[in-house]
């Protein structure tokens, strides 16, 4: 029941030359001399051992939607990318609006290799959320279309006095034409969040896609952003339905401006809100909105920090420190915590198919240059080396 992982590791801020021993799932020692019967796994100088990657924004689907994506296979996706936590989104099918459904699928995705959270759905019946106890609540604009506004300041009241977040996808319904969602909508939801969080609620808005809504909530409501809004924009992503994905992908210029708030650290946590659909869908006449990344998603994040945009610290913020806390799970590298790390071989690439593992193996994000590729991950007490396919614990 133990093992150790030789080799170059950031630690606290630093990276260092370290032998991770790894006890029972749990960081024993970052110095040990291998005691007896542990099975040492050493990595050249070309790898790094990271904190492990935390993604608050998933859709692992499953239930009435498991031609797109399983749980098992989300899974699969968030291992091959260095992920060892996510935070599945509940509009499954059903849509998780009850105590009960919310309690299911917990229970579901408690057997998965990675750590597994999950996002309340907005109930019609807002006593659910006492029976709950989720610690975040996600508001669609569909919800906002279907309940209205004061079902949705009532939920925040109730969700301040559980403690609990809302999480906003924002873009507000009553400017959508038909299948048009203009940036108005985006623009006048943050403006709304804004107030919001003056009144003192909890607020997070997830995929972030306008430099205006970053502007509008800094300070006020915590921000994350995705992989697509930060490197395809609605000039540079050709493939057709491929790119169609809610909030749109903006205008080249406005992707840029979002990149460089998101590089000047406006932007709080990195997500992808990873939304698989079937390649048949995708292709269809009325292609269903939704971009698959997670595989990808830390190396072309780590490739910003290649290019020398982003320092080291600041990806392991983004992606793993601050997403870790409000997922409530630890990923520092340090004795007495879990082992929740994950080790990349320092090289680059061009993502491709091959790079997926989960049910959606195909991405507008394909051909985007990218840089370290995950091969080990260590998640709930299990170590696993992705090369060979073996798990050491
Ligand atoms: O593009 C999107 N896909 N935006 C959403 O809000 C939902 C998601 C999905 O579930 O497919
Ligand atoms: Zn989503």
């Amino acid at each position: 029941m133990c093992y150790v992982v030789v080799g170059k590791a950031y630690v606290e801020g630093a990276v260092r030359d370290v032998s991770i021993l790894v006890e029972g799932g749990v960081i024993k020692s970052l110095n040990a001399k291998p005691p007896e019967g542990c099975r040492v796994i050493q990595f050249s100088k070309r790898h790094l051992v990271l904190p492990g990657f935390v993604d608050i924004h998933v859709h692992f689907r499953d239930w009435g939607l498991a031609h797109k994506e399983t749980l098992a296979g989300g899974a699969r996706a968030a291992l091959a990318g260095g992920v060892v936590a996510v935070m599945d989104m509940p509009n499954t099918r059903p849509h998780i609006r009850t105590a009960e459904l919310f309690r299911k699928r917990l229970e579901e995705g408690a057997g998965l290799p990675v750590i597994y959270r999950l996002h309340m759905g907005v109930p019609q019946d807002l006593s659910e959320l006492a029976k709950a106890r989720p610690s975040t609540v996600k508001v669609y604009p569909e919800d906002v279309a279907s309940f209205g506004w004061p079902h949705i300041e009532a939920l925040l009241s109730e969700c301040s006095r559980l403690g609990c977040t809302a999480v906003f996808h924002c873009e507000d319904p009553a400017l959508f034409s038909g299948p048009s969602r203009p940036p108005e909508a985006e623009a006048k939801c943050a403006d709304r969040a804004a107030l919001y969080a003056k009144m003192g609620y909890r607020i997070h808005v997830t995929h972030v896609s306008l430099p205006y809504t970053v502007r509008a909530l800094r300070g006020l409501a915590t921000l994350d952003a995705t992989p697509h809004h930060l490197f395809l924009s609605s000039d540079s992503c050709r493939a057709g339905g491929l790119c169609r994905v809610n909030p749109p992908l903006r205008p080249e210029e406005q992707r840029r401006e979002l990149l460089s708030l998101f590089l000047r650290g406006y932007v709080d946590m990195y997500a992808t809100d990873h939304a698989p659909h079937t390649l048949e869908e995708k292709l269809s006449q009325d292609p269903p909105p939704g971009i698959c990344s997670l595989d990808v998603a830390a190396s072309l994040l780590l490739r910003l920090w290649r290019d020398g945009l982003l320092g080291l610290d600041d990806a392991v913020r983004l992606y793993s420190h601050r997403p870790s806390s409000f997922a409530g799970v630890s990923t520092a590298i340090w004795p007495g915590r879990p082992a929740n790390f994950a080790v990349f071989r320092l090289e680059e690439f061009a993502v491709s198919r091959q790079d997926f593992r989960g049910s959606c193996r195909f991405s507008p994000l394909e051909g985007l240059r990218a840089f370290g590729r995950a091969v080990a991950v260590a998640a709930k007490g299990a170590l696993h080396l992705l090369e060979s396919g073996e798990v050491v614990s």
